[in-house]
């Protein structure tokens, strides 16, 4: 069956050519310009097709995500299905994943990986504290549905941050899908602003509660100062014992010479004024690394994901688990 499913992938893929062209300009425009001209984020976009495409191959269900990315203005589905339908048809005939998208061994990912492999580190560190905590604060949350789905407890209190138009955006969309978001307190922010915790506060958060807060895919985003500013506001806001949960970068990635060609993809990113600012240097004692610079700001580092570890270029980015300790 496998080399059946093979061929006709190939043949497919083959004669889908034209239209994965097709496929990838609908994405780009409405990802990119549509993005810019409703000046949300269209990194978030690129996120959720991720999870989409996790869910619709099998590989983690996200109800919400495919709820959420059919009614998105800045995103093409059908512009998707035409990149992926060749895989997709090799998938339903064989029952597995080939390439994209696909979850690889542990430090073994590349990046292709990104959105996928680190979705479902985040999850599992998600997963360990569900239980203990008493509110989950998503930060820079994008289209991030994880306030929907399965983490949705009646006994947490959810905030959402994010930057005014992008969560305008995510808010009217979650009601165009039917989405509930009666349990959920959005908080407009600027990470680059200061004291983004008093609105916080403002909205109801409680500092007297344990707490996870939930950073992912945004701190490259940022520089050094405002990641920093976040991470003080945290510690001396939140009860000890809670918890952060985030990523952060290689410098490698950040200035794009991780890998060849990787500048020029860089530069699209500025086209929506999300360019990259902050990473940290990797390529060595990268444990000791973060863990010094979490420390620094009064955290301690537990768990973490070295991701591209165990490959030939290395580690391109780590989710790590830092608990608030002073
Ligand atoms: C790559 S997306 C990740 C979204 C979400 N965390 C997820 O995993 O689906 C980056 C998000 O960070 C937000 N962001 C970037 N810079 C920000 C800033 N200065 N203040 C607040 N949010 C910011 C963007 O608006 C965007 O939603």
């Amino acid at each position: 069956m496998n080399v059946i499913a093979f061929i006709t992938f190939a043949v497919v893929q083959i004669l889908f050519i034209p239209l994965v062209i097709i496929g990838l300009v609908m994405v780009f425009y409405k990802q990119v310009y549509v993005s810019k001209k409703l000046d949300v984020a269209s990194t978030a976009v690129e996120v959720i097709n991720g999870r989409w495409t996790m869910h619709v191959f099998g590989l983690r269900e996200d109800e919400a995500s495919c709820r959420l990315n059919r009614v998105l203005p800045n995103n093409s589905l059908f512009g998707l299905w035409l990149i992926l339908f060749p895989s997709y048809l090799r998938y339903r005939m064989s029952g597995q994943t080939h390439g994209y998208p696909a979850i690889p061994e542990r430090e073994k990912e590349g990046l292709s990986h990104l959105v996928t492999a680190r979705t479902v580190y985040f999850d599992q560190l998600i997963e360990k504290h569900i239980d203990s905590i008493e509110q989950l604060v998503v930060m820079g949350a994008g289209f991030d549905t994880r306030c929907y789905g399965k983490f949705k407890h009646k006994q947490i209190r959810y905030f959402e941050l994010d930057q005014v138009n992008t969560q305008k955006l995510k808010i009217s969309s979650l009601d165009k899908a039917g989405i509930d978001i009666s349990h959920v307190n959005f908080v407009d922010v600027d990470f680059f602003a200061e004291c983004w915790y008093a609105k916080l506060h403002q909205a109801g958060f409680d500092p007297g509660k344990k707490t996870l807060f939930l950073w992912e895919g945004v701190t490259l985003y940022l520089d050094e100062r405002s990641v920093r500013q976040a991470l003080r506001e945290i510690r001396q806001h939140s009860a000890l014992g809670s918890v952060v949960v985030c990523d952060i970068y290689a410098n490698r990635f950040v200035e794009g010479t991780y890998v060849s060609g990787m500048k020029s993809s860089l530069k699209v990113l500025k086209v929506t004024g999300e360019g990259l600012g902050f990473g940290l240097n990797l390529s060595e004692n990268a444990v000791q690394v973060l863990s010094d610079f979490m420390a620094s700001e009064g955290m301690l580092m537990k768990e973490r994901y070295l991701m591209g570890e165990k490959t030939e270029k290395g580690i391109f980015m780590v989710v790590l688990e830092a608990i608030v300790t002073n």
